[in-house]
């Protein structure tokens, strides 16, 4: 796999009144061309900040660590300029987020901004060609009538299509690298399996490489290669997708997954959800993150943080009782030993 992004130690932190919220504790990853990787994890688990390090939009009370690195396409991108970044933000690696609402301009006609966003990077196109970059993008995106809609403000878009302008717009100047921050959480879910189904067409056609991060494993078993799975500032699991969902190697991926709503919901209507809450990350756990809400937690899972394993192919996870002298009893890695 050829890597676009490689992600090495990335540390955030943000610097608080109330302390020091390390709300990414030290992440590596790949990837590739053309993927689609997801970050899957509950809430305030630091999949926002780790994906928003990368192109720094981030508040100035946050820090990066000096150690940490973000390679993109053979550059080195924790060193540049806020100038420099602006070069590569929106044009080679763009976002969309989860409210479109916030990111649109609600005085600005919604054709204007697409073409706002392909004039910073293209002083050259003349207004004729920019209004027909705009209408073929809108074309791409499926958004019907589109020469009467361009000329439209966002308060008169419903969510789906200010969401498909926002998708336009991410992809206006072909970015090597679209990241897609839970564009379809506000969405209801017809609208929400359109937009997956779309975004997976868009990436096909254009060959960019996506990560698409979602507190909902259903979702990313329906776009994603390959997932990561965070908890506490921290990467618990990797796997390719289709391997996560036959055998999950981690407990909090277990209890993810009873989450889901297709497989899991009882008759009330009502989600299994994990038990108990994510910790605080002023004062994150010293062991596992997870271990004061795991039902397989043992003593040492509290002392210290397990070590990645290798479960093969762009596969790991850090669990202690995946370790090979970790005991039988009680440990769903080993049902067999345990019979
Ligand atoms: N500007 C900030 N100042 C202080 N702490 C912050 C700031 N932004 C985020 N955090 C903290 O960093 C941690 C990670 O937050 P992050 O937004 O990355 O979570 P998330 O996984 O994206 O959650 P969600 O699913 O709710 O979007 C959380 O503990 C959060 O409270
Ligand atoms: S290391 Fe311990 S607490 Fe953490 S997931 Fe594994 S068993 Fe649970
Ligand atoms: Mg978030």
């Amino acid at each position: 796999m050829e890597a676009i992004l490689t992600v090495n130690n990335l540390k955030t932190t943000f610097l608080t009144g109330s302390g020091a919220v390390q709300a990414v504790r030290g992440i590596s990853f790949q990837v590739g061309k053309g993927e689609i990787v997801g970050i899957v994890g509950e809430s305030g688990s630091g999949k926002s900040v780790s994906s928003m390090s990368i192109l720094r939009l981030l508040p100035g009370t946050a820090r990066i660590d000096r150690e940490s690195s973000i390679v993109f396409d053979g550059q080195e991108l924790t060193g540049l300029t806020p100038k420099q970044l602006r070069q590569i933000r929106g044009k080679r690696i763009s976002m969309i987020f989860q409210d479109p609402m916030s990111s649109l301009n609600p005085l600005i006609p919604v054709g204007k901004q697409v073409e706002e966003m392909l004039k910073i990077h293209h002083k050259e196109l003349t207004r004729e060609q920019l209004r027909r970059q705009v209408l073929e993008l809108f074309g791409q995106v499926r958004i019907p009538e589109p020469e009467k809609r361009l000329k439209e403000f966002p308060h008169q878009f419903s969510g789906g299509m200010r969401q498909r302008v926002m998708i336009a717009m991410a992809l206006a100047n072909k970015p090597d690298l679209l990241i897609a921050d839970e564009p379809t959480t506000a969405l209801d879910v017809t609208i929400q399996d359109q937009i997956l189904k779309q975004l997976r067409t868009l990436q096909q056609e254009s060959g960019a490489s996506i990560i698409f991060i979602t507190h909902d494993l259903g979702v990313v078993a329906e776009l994603c290669q390959r997932v990561l799975v965070m908890y506490g500032g921290l990467i618990m699991e990797e796997a390719p997708i289709d391997d996560l969902f036959e055998n999950p190697g981690h407990p909090y991926t277990m209890g993810l997954m009873a989450s889901i709503p297709a497989l899991n919901q009882d008759k009330t209507g009502r989600l299994p959800s994990i038990p108990g809450s994510p910790p605080d990350m002023t004062n994150p756990p010293q062991g596992c993150p997870f271990a004061p809400r795991c039902p397989y937690a043992r003593k040492i899972c509290a002392a210290q943080c397990p070590p990645y394993v290798s479960l093969g192919e762009n596969r790991r996870s850090m669990c202690w009782l995946l370790q090979p002298d970790a005991p039988a009893e009680n440990n769903p890695f080993r049902k067999e030993a345990a019979r």
